[in-house]
């Protein structure tokens, strides 16, 4: 057994475990703050993933032990209103997660059954690449499995969303909890979020996606966040009056933001831009993925990138300054931010006999400019959230 191994350590923790779920992080090739605008975004779910060992227990309560952190709470499942744990004391962050999911399991009337969990992960959390989404599609394929309710995964995605929604606060769009729940190894997902189609298209076999943590964190993040998606909302309240039809930022193309945009206050114009030309560039992006054109396809990272930091203003100087790096060391295809951005992680497309030399180049000019520690992945894209079912021999 391999002490580092999640997969091992929650069995190890749970030796009676009945489930063993495991879900991935993902990355945002392209397509960011556009989900909760009804656009189209391309994520990637990677091989950094979360383990959760679960069994049903009697009574109604959560009991998780949280293995990366040395933290363990125990939740009762009919005060989840109260956010406390059973001594009353407030619930440690990571575990808003489970309990967010019990809550909207049980406000939309499915039964939740008291457990018993272990997690464990090799995903960097609170970095931007989903480590709360990762949460709680476990959780809710932890609950649906020991219930025996039978869900198509996107229900399980939208529940999931609406619980962090509601319960945590954060009015994300469904982009995390899809990619979570439906990845396909060696592949982007190409995902509508209006109409919920989706296709996987494969990934150019001669890159890698080098995953960079800044290490800077994601301070305030949820207000921005929130704030960002009601000013896209403000923008589609002024532009409605000009034209009924635009329901959302997906129904305005350049044309009719260009006949509007004077419209719109100096910074809801801003936002809208990026929105516009964002969901035209992951239409653009996916072509030439298809095609197998890294190099376009990279060019368009850094374009993403661009607007995200000076027309949605969710970038920070850490961020920027590895995208400018990154675009200086050989075999680089292209950068930007990936997820809501406002620190976290950057995402590089490199040619796969460059990525060693590449993360090495990276990390030490980050160093030299910020005295930290870069941490580096070089990713694969791995498969979305499954379920073992371990079955014991009787006796
Ligand atoms: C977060 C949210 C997603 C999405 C991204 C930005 O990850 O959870 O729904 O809005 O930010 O693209």
């Amino acid at each position: 057994m391999d002490k580092e191994n999640p997969r091992d350590l929650v069995l190890a923790c749970l030796p009676d475990a009945k489930l063993l779920i495991s879900a991935p992080g993902r990355v945002n090739l392209i397509g960011e703050h556009v989900d909760y605008n009804m656009g189209v975004v391309l994520p990637v779910t990677v091989d950094r993933r979360l383990w959760v060992a679960a069994r049903p227990v009697e009574e109604s309560i959560l009991h998780i032990q949280a293995l990366d952190l040395g933290e363990e709470v125990r939740i009762d499942l009919n005060d989840l209103d109260g956010r406390v744990d059973v001594q009353g004391k407030p619930l440690p962050l990571w575990s808003f997660y489970p309990a967010a999911v019990a809550w909207i399991f049980h406000s939309k009337g499915f039964p939740v059954h008291g457990l018993r969990a272990c997690v464990a992960s090799n995903l960097p959390m609170r970095a931007g690449l989903s480590s709360s989404a990762a949460i709680e599609v476990a959780f809710a394929l932890a609950f649906q499995t020991m219930a025996g309710i039978t869900m198509e995964r996107m229900q399980l995605a939208q529940l999931c969303q609406a619980a962090e929604s509601s319960y945590i606060g954060v009015h994300c769009g469904l982009m995390d909890q899809f990619a979570v729940s439906h990845g396909v190894a060696r592949h982007a997902l190409y995902f509508d979020t209006r109409s919920l189609a989706w296709q996987p298209i494969p990934l150019p076999p001669d890159a890698v996606l080098v995953v960079a943590d800044s290490g800077k964190k994601r301070e305030l993040a949820t207000s921005a966040y929130n704030r960002r998606r009601q000013e896209c909302q403000q923008a589609v309240e002024i532009l409605k009056e000009q034209d009924p039809a635009i329901q959302s930022l997906r129904d305005v193309d350049l044309d009719t933001y260009k006949k509007y945009q004077n419209l719109l206050p100096e910074v809801v114009a801003k936002r809208a831009l990026h929105v516009v030309q964002e969901i035209e560039r992951v239409q653009r992006s996916a072509i030439f993925l298809a095609k197998d054109d890294a190099q376009s396809f990279g060019r368009i990272m850094f374009e993403g990138h661009r607007s995200l930091r000076d027309l949605y203003e969710v970038s920070c100087e850490e961020l920027d300054f590895l995208v400018d790096t990154a675009a200086g060391i050989p075999g680089c295809l292209g950068a930007r931010l990936t997820g809501a951005g406002f620190g976290g992680c950057t995402v590089n497309l490199v040619q796969r006999s460059f990525a060693e030399q590449f993360c090495v180049g990276l990390a030490k000019d980050y160093r030299d400019r910020f005295s930290v520690e870069l941490k580096t992945y070089i990713c694969q894209a791995d498969r979305g959230a499954y379920v073992e079912t371990i079955e014991k021999a009787a006796g």
